[in-house]
């Protein structure tokens, strides 16, 4: 039996395989991917890799065959369709006899959030509960890595703008979310029907990150609290889908009500260590 990971071809996914490979042999793990050949290298090392979309039940389920604990992922969509497609992989998932489900969802996902991805987290949540499946929910708090795209600006022009005010977020490296679900994926009976909330070591405001910015490359950067119109039409001028720009807006309303600030211990509890803080990395991100 194996243990298999979605969205492998992903850049967390990717990330878990790469850390479940120092717990287990490359032969006892499986990927389910939209485009396998995608994930050559993968396959290059040993690991089994199938092919999977949440939007098919049947393929999903032939790709959930003889596997005893599967991460879940989730995916990129609107909220109905996400739902939708988060269902019929944990119908799949059960479907095919897994055991165990691990899950990435969101801190405190609720359905009235600002946030409005979060609302998907809580069905899919529930709905894994609901299957009577073995399962480990992973509470992801938001990547420190998404602060990386507003880098290039900020040292182009000294502002690192976000309508983010005073608000106080956890942000915490993708890599140390990839660890923290590997060492679960590794020893999923320790973590039976368990709920981690995995939040960096502290929640951090613009204003400091901007200052982090500013240490790690010697020029000068300074947070610019965008109004909330303005960075609408910066993201907009990006192209982005709508429901993206909605959930990306949301996330600093809710976080400027203290919706992402609570720092949770459970994240060291799983890596045996602290997070790395946003500031080392971002250090670690613009070293040369
Ligand atoms: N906590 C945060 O700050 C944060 C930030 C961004 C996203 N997220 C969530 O966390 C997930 C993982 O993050 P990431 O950085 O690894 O994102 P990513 O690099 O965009 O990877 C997303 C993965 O989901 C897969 N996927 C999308 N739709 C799918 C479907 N219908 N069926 C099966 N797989 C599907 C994609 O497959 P392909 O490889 O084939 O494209 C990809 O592998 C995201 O998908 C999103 O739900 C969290």
């Amino acid at each position: 039996m194996k243990t298999l990971i979605t969205g492998a071809t992903g850049q967390l996914g990717n990330l878990v395989v790469t850390h479940l490979l120092n717990h287990l042999p490359a032969r006892d793990i499986a990927v389910s991917v939209r485009t396998p050949a995608k994930a050559a290298d993968l396959a290059a090392k040993g690991i089994d890799v199938r092919h999977g979309n949440f939007d098919e039940l049947a393929l999903m389920t032939d790709a959930f065959k003889d596997v005893e604990t599967a991460l879940i992922i989730s995916g990129e969509a609107d909220n109905a369709t996400r739902i939708a497609q988060h269902r019929i992989a944990v119908d799949a998932a059960k479907a095919a006899g897994v055991k165990h489900l691990v899950y990435t969802s969101i801190i405190d996902p609720r359905v009235d959030a600002d946030f409005t991805y979060s609302a998907i987290h809580l069905d899919t949540e529930n709905y894994i509960k609901e299957s009577g499946l073995d399962y480990t929910l992973l509470r992801n708090s938001f990547y420190a890595d998404l602060l990386l795209a507003g880098v290039p600006h900020a040292l182009e022009t000294g502002n690192f703008g976000a309508p983010a005010g005073d608000a106080k977020i956890t942000y915490i490296p993708r890599n140390d979310l990839a660890e923290a679900a590997a060492a679960v994926l590794a020893n999923p009976h320790a973590h039976t029907n368990k709920t981690y909330d995995l939040t960096g070591n502290a929640a951090v405001t613009h204003t400091e990150i901007a200052s982090y910015i500013a240490a790690a490359s010697g020029k000068q950067v300074t947070f610019v609290d965008l109004p909330a119109e303005v960075h609408l039409d910066i993201l907009n001028s990006f192209g982005l889908p709508d429901h993206l720009i909605e959930a990306l807006a949301g996330l600093y309303v809710g976080a400027k009500k203290g919706d992402y600030e609570k720092v949770s211990p459970d994240i060291a509890k799983l890596l045996g260590r602290p997070a790395q803080s946003v500031e080392a990395f971002i250090k670690n991100a613009l070293a040369p």
